[in-house]
């Protein structure tokens, strides 16, 4: 089937309803998203988006940006934090205005809250900035963002998957998705495409991420011969549920909780004495890794800490903390009012991702070269806002200050640009991914995705996380080829063409096998430490050699075919040794 508009954005998330939301009235816009957009990632989002009101307490947007420049480990592009920091207080305003119901302060403003990194005076101690609707902020922002998209007509096509971006003739003019609910692939013809996709947290086994998060955008950018940037930079955020990953926000520290190991001891202020329990999590989840290494871990397996807000009491537990304490007791069986609640680092963040320009053109080389047409926001791109470590709560302002840029700028181009000479490409790539797909159910062939995808997902867990050094890096490498040679024999037990979860899995399993790759890849080359990349046979960071970006290029045949290296856009603040 074919479809023809002037813009289609991908994905359903606070990114791409913000893109959207700049082009209606403008420009014909389709929003194609593989989820119903209300179960889209964003709504996962727990403790806050930050912005520099000063509504409890002085700050300013420069200390903000200070932060997320220090807080990245100076990998971040300081003129897209400076855009960031600036442009995050018009854009809380106006999700305010928008109807978004914010947690308040006794005069009616605003309330903020601490998070790990956030300071005021640039470090000397924490700040509140982020601005909250309890610990279910996400979910409000996409809520408010969809409740928009309906109200101004956008038009959506739900439960559609992303198959591959057309290019012609240097310009990206469409893509082609496959309808989940009947099995049919469709063509998107289009003079913008917009890429808000998100991550690909589903690699690993522990994550805080939905099932959804197979790195589609990432995947099929890369395939069409995007570079992707900076995908070593991965995070984990320290306080995932045990075993489960579900994310226990950093509110709950923001409010006064506090991580303990098996001695009782509040072992943050040992590390990180200014900021303690708030200190970046890149730092935390390394503490904690250290304790569990040292033997100061909880449990019978002392492979846990625990993260106490039983001191907080019911009240504020009730009122700010209402979802992730009941995650802590349906899941867990503990009761936070009066005990710790078992946590461990959960993998959470994609800081790397498609390369942008701050108005989120794509770019495609070390030169900032722009593939016309092409754009990303949110976490499927790197702007590079957050450098080698993102603080808590600038992803979601991540997703609107950058999301209505890149919907700002596509409204402008498609005023200026006609797309008339330029066909689509025939659906061949598409094709022939779903022939392979679905050829496995005639073929005989017996491999399975579910055991393929635990594999992977066990062997990033050891080898690609919170510490890593040269030999897990390259046990890693082999097992991953090892598994994208199993890859190839999958075959699919169900072969009908409506709502085939299965097709969907393995199509999802394909993308995340690649991003396992290139992320691996990425730091095994990175012979450095900064920020979530901590290298235990390289510990310090290393400005001479590694001060850049790092693009990775995909071969033909689907492995990293070259990584090259971009140089990072300083400005204000030169790079210092990173003290809490
Ligand atoms: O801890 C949290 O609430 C997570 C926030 C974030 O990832 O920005």
């Amino acid at each position: 089937m074919y479809h023809k508009y002037d813009a289609v954005v991908v994905g359903a998330g606070g990114a791409g309803l913000m893109a959207a939301l700049q082009l209606v009235g403008k420009a014909n816009v389709a929003v194609i998203t593989k989820l119903y957009p209300s179960r889209s990632h964003t709504g996962a989002a727990q403790g806050g988006i930050c912005a520099a009101l000063g509504n409890t307490e002085e700050d300013h947007w420069e200390w903000h940006m200070f932060d997320t420049v220090k807080g990245g480990d100076y990998l971040t592009d300081q003129d897209a934090a400076e855009v960031l920091a600036r442009d995050a207080v018009e854009r809380i305003i106006e999700l305010e205005h928008m109807g978004l119901p914010f947690n308040r302060t006794p005069e009616g403003k605003i309330d903020q809250r601490r998070f790990g990194g956030h300071t005021r005076n640039y470090g000397e101690g924490p700040v509140r900035r982020a601005c909250y609707a309890a610990d279910r902020t996400g979910h409000m922002i996409l809520q408010t963002l969809y409740q928009q998209g309906i109200k101004n007509k956008v038009t959506f096509f739900n439960e559609f998957h992303l198959m591959d971006l057309i290019i012609n003739n240097g310009r990206c003019v469409g893509v082609t998705a496959l309808d989940i609910k009947t099995g049919e692939l469709h063509t998107f013809h289009s003079k913008t495409t917009i890429f808000a996709t998100g991550g690909y947290g589903r690699c690993w086994q522990v994550t805080s991420n939905a099932h959804a998060c197979s790195g589609d955008g990432t995947v099929t950018a890369y395939r069409a011969g995007v570079p992707l940037m900076d995908m070593e930079m991965y995070q984990f955020h320290p306080t995932g549920l045990y075993r489960i990953g579900i994310l226990l926000s950093e509110a709950a520290r923001g409010e006064g909780g506090i991580l303990r190991n098996s001695e009782g001891e509040r072992f943050c202020e040992r590390y990180a004495p200014t900021l303690k329990d708030l200190a970046p999590r890149d730092m935390v989840s390394r503490f904690i890794y250290q304790e569990i290494r040292e033997g100061r871990g909880v449990g019978p397996n002392k492979d846990y800490v625990l993260l106490h807000v039983d001191h907080l009491g019911k009240e504020v537990i009730d009122s700010k903390l209402p979802d992730i304490t009941d995650f802590a007791r349906t899941y867990l069986h503990v009761e936070p009012y009066h005990e710790g609640v078992p946590i461990q680092p959960t993998a959470h963040y994609a800081m790397g991702g498609i390369p942008t320009d701050i108005e989120g053109r794509v770019i495609i080389d070390e030169k900032g070269t722009v593939l016309p047409g092409f754009y990303a926001a949110g976490e499927v791109a790197c702007v590079s806002v957050h450098g080698a470590n993102r603080l808590g709560t600038n992803s979601l302002v991540d997703l609107v200050v950058f999301g209505r840029r890149a919907g700002q700028h596509a409204a402008r181009f498609i005023k200026e640009n006609d797309y008339e000479e330029l066909p689509t490409t025939p659906e061949k790539r598409s094709n022939d991914l779903l022939r392979f797909v679905e050829g496995g159910a005639q073929s005989g062939r017996k491999e399975s995705a579910a055991t393929i995808r635990k594999e992977m997902q066990e062997c990033m867990m050891t080898n690609v996380s919170v510490v890593r050094n040269e030999k897990q890096l390259l046990t890693a490498m082999k097992k991953l080829q090892e598994l994208r040679e199993r890859f190839t024999k999958v075959g699919l037990t169900d072969n009908s063409t409506k709502f085939n979860t299965e097709k969907l899995e393995v199509l999802e399993l394909g993308s995340l096998l690649e991003m396992a790759e290139v992320t691996t890849k990425g730091a095994l080359e990175r012979k450095e430490s900064r920020g979530a990349h901590y290298r235990e046979d390289y510990t310090s960071r290393d400005d001479k050699k590694f001060l850049a970006h790092t693009l990775a290029y995909r071969s033909p045949e689907g492995s990293v075919k070259e990584l090259r290296y971009k140089p990072v856009t300083l400005g204000r603040f030169e790079p210092k040794e990173r003290k809490y």
